[in-house]
């Protein structure tokens, strides 16, 4: 959702930025616009409703947009309709200052009345205008940027992440964040300011994630980061990890699909190192936890937000099932605000693709507070999630730009699995369990590969129900979360409205929904409720409904009932949601793209949620 890149060095911001942005698009955004210092010192500044493509259609020749300070923003409104007065870098009423902001400033009301009451005008709709106009305010009295913005910051509630630059120093961009990310990038005689490292990867590798209440001052020769009380902060850079290429679409028409091709690599990732063939059990080294510690855990409460919940939910009937704990799952919005009730001997996970949630990020802090250890599922290293938790596993599963989460899933059901068995072994299950489990799971990656052989045939499926309006998802047990990112998948690309339901429930009301039109896609595979599933699709079939089965491959029976089967590999109950969401990956996928629309960015929505 939402992003900055910033630069200030010798080469020209303008193409820097606007490639930065370039490489920010996955996350979702409105409008985008950039603000330069030119070289004759003054701020030029450019803005368009739309895609990067049509803010560089505005752009007047290079010459006439050579800076070497400079600063974008993608935009994902929250206050003020997406519009060129709305679009970001907002500016102060001298043409001064120019603001990039990404959060959302909750007082904003009380201070654009007191800004007006000292005669500042305002030309926007949005609560990010203030910052402007209130840094700007304080510069008149100080002339001193870092000391403005630092005034202004404290008068501000909310989250920012945000980064200025003033006409009056043209080689300083001041940045600061409070709740939405913010890394500085160190390069050869040049800076970058970025809300997401792939922005400006291939510039530089050297970062600094600043933290909440940080600020910092970059200009041509160096940096300096304090905090809102002037303390100087020594900060730690770090290395990124991944390569450019990582972040490039290959062959792949879209990153949704690339992205699930590498299921099997991902989820390898997810349990490279954790598997202990000695002793049959696993290692999650990142918890911080001892032998004891585990053994006293009484309840786990997990906390995430959309397909993570579900990968969540996935963790509860694994940990349940393998290790006996009670296991709870919230949204983590409704967490933050219901005042949760977490019993002694309770710990809490938190699972997050992007480490960044705002949801998640403050049910965490909200847990914390408790004195209860919170313990972080993400991907992104160096997230705040992952910085701010007592602990945590990283799943590994490389950079995910889809917007809607493919392998990150699979990657967090992997380490969520590996939890449940690890605390199993802790207490009651056997080794021969440990054992047949590691082998199960070693299989998983080729499965997968297995399943991803289907792919046209899941495409042709995919053309019979691309026209559907509605669509309902099936499964029992273990299937049923899966049935619920299924329908997710479907409807953040499609469009499509989809529900996904435990099998038995639909006959307490869905069941009214059924016709010849409404495909019904159901996961049966042969487990110890498979018999139970079955009387369910009867139902279905019996008011004509039809079906799209995923099945266990060899079992011909479903054949009766199904309008088509997707047959899949056996294997442990424990393990299968790793191989059934596969074949619903690719149906969503291909339906979105049999209907042209945009699967990477689908309408409304952002990769990395970091408002409320
Ligand atoms: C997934 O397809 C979604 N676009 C969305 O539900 C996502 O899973 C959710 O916003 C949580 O994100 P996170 O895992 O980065 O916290
Ligand atoms: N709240 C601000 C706005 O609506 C910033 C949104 C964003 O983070 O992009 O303009």
């Amino acid at each position: 959702m939402c992003g900055i890149v910033g630069y200030l060095g010798k080469r020209n911001a303008t193409p820097i930025v606007i490639e930065g942005l370039k490489r920010l698009e996955y996350r979702g955004y409105d409008s985008a616009g950039l603000a330069i210092i030119d070289t004759e010192g003054d701020l030029k500044v450019f803005r368009e409703e739309g895609k990067i493509i049509d803010l560089e259609r505005i752009m007047p020749a290079p010459e006439k947009s050579f800076g070497n300070t400079g600063i974008g923003h993608t935009r994902w409104a929250t206050h003020g309709e997406p519009t060129v007065a709305n679009a970001h870098p907002h500016i102060c009423c001298r043409n001064q200052i120019a603001v990039v902001h990404n959060g959302i400033i909750e007082n904003y009301k009380l201070l654009k009345k007191k800004l007006i009451s000292e005669g500042h005008i305002f030309v926007s709709d949005t609560d990010s205008e203030v910052l402007a106009h209130l840094i700007g305010y304080f510069y008149e009295a100080e002339h001193d940027l870092v000391t403005a913005v630092k005034e202004a910051l404290k008068l501000v509630e909310g989250t920012y992440g945000i980064a200025v630059i003033c006409s009056d120093n043209p080689d300083l961009i001041v940045a600061a964040r409070k709740g939405s990310p913010l890394i500085l990038g160190i390069g050869n005689d040049e800076f970058f300011i970025t809300s997401d490292v792939s922005a400006i990867i291939i510039h530089t590798k050297k970062v600094i994630y600043l933290h909440d209440d940080e600020v910092v001052s970059v200009t041509k020769e160096n940096f300096e980061i304090t905090n809102i009380d002037n303390e100087v902060v020594k900060a730690k850079i770090s290395e990124i990890d991944w390569e450019v290429s990582s972040i490039e679409k290959g062959d792949f028409k879209h990153f949704m699909l690339k992205e699930i091709f590498e299921q099997p690599t991902s989820v390898e990732n997810a349990f490279r190192g954790r598997l202990d063939h000695k002793l049959s059990t696993v290692k999650l080294g990142g918890l911080n936890m001892t032998p004891d510690e585990f053994r006293n855990i009484e309840k786990i409460q997990i906390i995430a937000c959309g397909t993570s919940w579900h990968s969540a939910l996935i963790g509860k009937y694994v940990i349940e099932s393998l290790a006996r704990i009670s296991v709870e799952v919230e949204y983590a919005s409704e967490f933050r605000y219901k005042n949760p009730i977490i019993p002694p001997g309770t710990i809490v996970i938190v699972v997050s693709q992007s480490g960044e949630t705002a949801d998640t990020l403050a049910a965490l802090r909200e847990a914390r507070t408790r004195g209860v250890k919170v313990f972080g599922i993400t991907n992104v290293i160096g997230s705040s999630i992952a910085r701010e938790t007592d602990g945590g596993v990283y799943i590994h599963a490389g950079t995910e730009i889809g917007v809607a989460s493919t392998k990150a899933f699979t990657s967090q059901v992997t380490v969520l699995t590996l939890l449940g068995v690890l605390l199993g072994r802790m207490k009651h299950l056997a080794p021969t369990y440990g054992k047949k489990f590691l082998e199960e799971l070693k299989m998983i990656p080729n499965k997968i590969s297995e399943i991803l052989e289907n792919n046209h045939y899941i495409r042709n499926i995919a053309d019979t129900i691309k026209s559907s309006t509605n669509a309902l998802y099936l499964g029992r047990g273990f299937n049923y979360p899966v049935a619920l990112e299924g329908a997710l998948k479907l409807k953040e690309i499609s469009y499509i409205h989809a529900e996904g339901y435990p099998a038995a429930e639909m006959k307490h009301g869905p069941i009214a929904l059924i016709d010849k039109n409404m495909p019904v896609i159901a996961i049966a595979l042969k487990d110890e409720i498979y018999d139970k599933i079955i009387s369910n699709l009867a139902e279905v079939k019996a008011r004509n409904g039809r079906i799209i089965t995923i099945a266990t491959r060899g079992d011909d029976s479903v054949q009766d009932f199904s309008e088509n089967v997707i047959y899949i590999p056996e294997t442990i109950d424990v393990l299968q949601p790793l191989l059934s969401v596969v074949p619903l990956q690719l149906l969503a996928y291909h339906v979105a793209d049999l209907r042209e629309l945009n699967v990477d960015q689908p309408r409304n929505l952002a990769k990395s949620v970091t408002v409320e």
